[in-house]
């Protein structure tokens, strides 16, 4: 072959696999974002018997989000996260990511409105378009609801269609925006079963949590979503603030 064959084949070549970029089937992604599996729910563990906990993180997504994602990537640890639906539509990606790691989705409205302040239709609209956001980006409704600001009533529970995931634990990290004391709290209060809150739109918490989880392994806890810390037989419109059959007796 000679030297302008050579040529007109290699550009040949070049130009079809320019082509193929942006026409032929998608390039597989190496974002972040994509990057992540779903990975197995932690079948060696019973929360029964074996002393289990939740992280769970309310009001992302968030810019700091997928740094706390980083973080529960490299020590291998499920949460549990109550996105409010217009962040959703602002960050579909990290949502997409924290699906594909197998963490648990919980809806945490619209707009983080205070739902003894609106009306049955409009409580309903908030919960419903959250839940129509989610599934849009991940394929699956979310199994869990958590009222902002842990705001609500019997009558309010009536009108959602999900199980009311509380806490035990409020680290309070929104306001003192401090590690440490996120730590200590959630430390000096856990408890087999325990369900401690948190906000990953916080840096200070991202920051709290590599300590947080190796503190938590240290003293023989297992972080696990919320569904397998409850067992997964939790009633649409009934609160639960943590697992009471979980490991030691409460
Ligand atoms: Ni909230």
């Amino acid at each position: 072959m000679n030297s302008r064959l050579l040529r007109i084949v290699r550009l040949s070549l070049l130009s079809l696999g320019l082509a193929c970029m942006s026409s032929c089937s998608p390039a597989p992604s190496t974002s972040p974002e994509a990057q992540s599996t779903r990975a197995p729910e932690n079948t060696q563990v019973d929360c029964a018997v074996d002393k289990c906990v939740a992280l769970t993180f309310d009001d992302g997504p968030g810019r700091t989000t997928n740094s706390l994602l980083d973080e529960l990537d490299k020590s291998d640890t499920p949460a549990t996260f109550f996105l409010i639906g217009r962040q959703v539509q602002k960050y579909p990606k990290t949502v997409q990511r924290m699906a594909n790691a197998g963490h648990q989705l919980g809806n945490h409205t619209w707009d983080h409105s205070d739902l003894t302040t609106l009306s049955d239709k409009q409580i309903k609209q908030k919960v419903a378009w959250t839940s129509a956001a989610i599934e849009k980006v991940t394929g699956d409704k979310p199994s869990v609801f958590r009222p902002p600001m842990g705001r609500h009533t019997p009558a309010i529970g009536k009108l959602i269609p999900l199980p009311l995931v509380l806490w035990d634990i409020n680290t309070r990290d929104g306001r003192h925006h401090d590690p440490q004391q996120t730590i200590s709290i959630a430390m000096d209060k856990v408890q087999p079963g325990s369900i401690i809150l948190m906000h990953d739109v916080h840096a200070t918490t991202v920051k709290a949590v590599p300590e947080l989880i190796s503190r938590l392994k240290a003293q023989g806890y297992t972080p696990v979503t919320v569904e397998q810390l409850l067992g997964g037989k939790l009633q649409n419109s009934v609160a639960y603030s943590f697992a009471p059959h979980a490991g030691v007796q409460r």
